[in-house]
């Protein structure tokens, strides 16, 4: 999952309404985006309203990331700067309550609650469908800490998305297919966190998509740690993938794109390349990360496959779909990373050639295999690799936004521009893209020119 992404997003849902408000901070990747959606309409249900404002908030959650130490450490900075204003709170007689929620509740349990008393709730990824319970039992004075891997199916007992998506109007929208990982990679958290692989029942997913669609979504992301270990039994027993999900979501009308993230290289089957060659709905934009390019760190890291069968793998889907655009995420300074690693990375990088890329410098994370593994890379040698990936990475991501100018796409509008008459877009390589045109409106896709490049976006006209 993409967490490059990092998004920091604060949950709106703005409608008028009853007594109590919740502000949900969202950190870490486009599940937790997802999730903040879910909770929040659960939440709706007990006559909470969000709002966008923390200081007018009854109830704070952050929804929070554990994949690196830095994110880690700032859900306890934020969680000093909320005890303060829960004290404050309650010299006045107000409630005020503190909930944590994602991968650090998960992994650090009681601990929170330990280390900040006032936390009221802790609540892990699999369990989102108590927390109206858990605040109720809060409320009564005793924090609640609820981190099971719960039997019961959580998606089937949260409300759905439908109602936010429809207030605020949303031409895009996350659907969360598949969580958890049973890849153990050496350096990663999530298998801990997020516990092990489950898919939901197909039918949930079309029902959940139709609702989407209904409310005005056009383009649905389907979600997962490792969205393409997605799989399901077909009415004949037989095995579906990825691949067949979406060749089935195609079918939906009015729903007019599909993407999805995040993808293990192991996990594209023949299936999903020829999705890719058969769907044109389902965008030539693909995130497959592949972390490293050396074999030797590959097998440390417990990648199970070889820098080659990347590359090999990449040119089957350019030749299913040669449009296509590759985004990937890089960890430079694993443990026992040698400068000849290193070297092996960029020349990976320059094979495949990406038109975006995420790149982190190693992170320790206790727990991990990585952890106790021998020759920790010192950190200025991380930093220097880093920048020079980094280098090489934008210049590729340069490169391939000055190659789309002169083309002529489809754009998606999903919200209007800064200045008056502009409205931005998604191409379908997923850069923004900012156009001026008259008598269309959010949700409609129209054919553009790409006219230019800015620095995060791109200008295009009517064609
Ligand atoms: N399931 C995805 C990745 C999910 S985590 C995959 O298998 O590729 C998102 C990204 O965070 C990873 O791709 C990796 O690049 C980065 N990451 C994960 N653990 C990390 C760590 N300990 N230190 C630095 N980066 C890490
Ligand atoms: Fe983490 Fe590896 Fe699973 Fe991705 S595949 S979530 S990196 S353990
Ligand atoms: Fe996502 Fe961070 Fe958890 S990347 S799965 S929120 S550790």
């Amino acid at each position: 999952m993409n967490q490059d992404s990092i998004v920091s997003t604060e949950t709106k849902l703005g409608e008028p309404g009853p007594s109590r408000k919740v502000f949900i901070k969202t950190y870490g990747c486009q599940m937790n985006v997802y999730d903040s959606g879910r909770m929040s309409e659960a939440l709706a249900g007990e006559g909470y309203v969000a709002t966008e404002d923390m200081q007018e908030a009854d109830l704070v959650l952050l929804n929070t990331c554990h994949i690196r130490e830095k994110a880690a450490e700032k859900v306890y900075s934020a969680l000093g700067r909320l005890r303060d204003m829960k004290n404050e709170r309650q010299a006045e007689g107000r409630e005020f309550m503190i909930g944590v929620t994602g991968c650090v509740a998960q992994a650090e349990g009681e601990e929170i609650i330990r280390r900040v008393p006032s936390v009221d709730v802790v609540i892990g990824p699999q369990t989102y469908h108590r927390l109206p319970e858990a605040l109720k039992r809060a409320r009564s004075g005793r924090s609640v800490v609820d981190t099971e891997y719960a039997v019961e199916d959580k998606f089937e007992h949260l409300p759905d998305q439908s109602r936010a998506v429809s207030a605020r109007r949303n031409v895009t929208a996350f659907l969360t297919v598949q969580e958890g990982c049973d890849k153990f990679c050496t350096f990663c958290v999530v298998p801990y966190t997020r516990g092990s692989e489950i898919s939901r029942p197909i039918e949930q997913i079309v029902r959940e998509a139709e609702k989407l669609v209904s409310a005005g979504v056009r383009e649905l992301t389907l979600l997962g740690q490792n969205v393409n270990a997605w799989h399901a039994e077909g009415e004949n027993g037989e095995r579906l993938g990825l691949g067949d999900l979406l060749y089935r979501l195609s079918e939906i009308p009015a729903l007019k794109r599909l993407r999805y993230t995040t993808s293990h290289p192991r996990d594209m089957d023949d299936r999903l390349i020829e999705a890719h060659r058969d769907l044109d709905m389902l965008m030539p934009y693909l995130h497959l990360p592949v972390q490293s390019g050396s074999d030797r760190i590959l097998k440390a890291m417990n990648r199970r496959h070889k820098a080659a069968d990347y590359i090999a793998l990449v040119e089957r889907i350019r030749a299913a779909r040669p449009d296509i655009a590759l985004s990937g995420d890089f960890i430079v300074g694993f443990p026992g990373e040698t400068e000849e690693d290193f070297q092996a990375t960029l020349r990976l990088v320059e094979t495949v050639g990406y038109a975006q890329a995420f790149s982190f410098k190693y992170s320790s994370r206790p727990g991990t295999p990585g952890a106790d593994m021998p020759d920790h890379v010192p950190d200025e040698v991380k930093a220097e690799r880093l920048a020079r990936l980094q280098e090489l990475l934008l210049s590729q991501q340069h490169a391939f936004a000055r190659s789309c100018v002169g083309k002529t796409i489809d754009l998606l509008l999903e919200k209007p521009g800064r200045l008056p008459g502009q409205l931005i877009g998604r191409s379908p390589w997923l850069q923004s893209v900012n156009v001026d045109a008259k008598d269309v409106e959010i949700g409609d896709t129209i054919r553009v020119r790409i006219t230019g490049t800015g620095p995060n976006s791109l200008f295009a006209e009517v064609a």
